[in-house]
């Protein structure tokens, strides 16, 4: 069974793999009125999501919680949201699903800022 922190590290190198193609698909095409949707898959994807992970590697009595579990379902959750909704937004189709995607991420934010207070860094038991 692998740490909570290598599920955060994973979901972020996928969204970092996307994120580029889908930025190089942008280059390419000349077309960039995604690039909203690109930028929060790349910054809420890879760079929080990373830092999730690196927080969870570095401080065990915190990844060991059923917390870092919410913690990570609320955020995986609030990005495979967000982004597809920040796309539909730019191309008028609506914001619920770019609201409900923020609300999700906010909430796995919270969570986060809770287990920081909570744990410190490094705390290992
Ligand atoms: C192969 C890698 C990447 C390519 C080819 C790429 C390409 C692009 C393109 C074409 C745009 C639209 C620019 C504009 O319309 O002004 C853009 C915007 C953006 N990208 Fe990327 N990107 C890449 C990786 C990343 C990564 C790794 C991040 C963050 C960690 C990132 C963050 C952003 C942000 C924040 C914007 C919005 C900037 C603005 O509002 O002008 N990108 N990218
Ligand atoms: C619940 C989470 C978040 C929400 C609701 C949110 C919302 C927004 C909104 C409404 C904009 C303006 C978009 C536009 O004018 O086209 C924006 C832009 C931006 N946000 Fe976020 N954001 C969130 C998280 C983040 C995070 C975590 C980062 C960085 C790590 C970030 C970095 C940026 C950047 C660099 C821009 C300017 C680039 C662009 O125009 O696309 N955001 N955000």
């Amino acid at each position: 069974m692998r740490g909570i922190g290598f599920y955060f590290f994973a979901a972020g190198v996928i969204s970092v793999t996307l994120g580029m193609l889908w930025g190089i698909q942008m280059a390419i095409s000349g077309d960039h009125t995604l690039h909203g949707a690109h930028a929060h898959l790349n910054l809420v994807g890879w760079v929080t999501m990373g830092l999730f992970g690196i927080y969870y590697t570095l401080t065990p009595a915190a990844a060991a919680t059923r917390l870092a579990k919410l913690h990570l379902a609320l955020a995986v959750a609030g990005l495979v949201v967000m982004v597809p909704g920040i796309a539909i937004a730019v191309q008028n189709g609506g914001d619920q699903m770019v609201a409900a995607g923020s609300l999700l991420t906010a909430a796995s934010m919270l969570v986060f800022l809770y287990t920081v207070f909570k744990n410190g860094l490094g705390r290992t038991a």
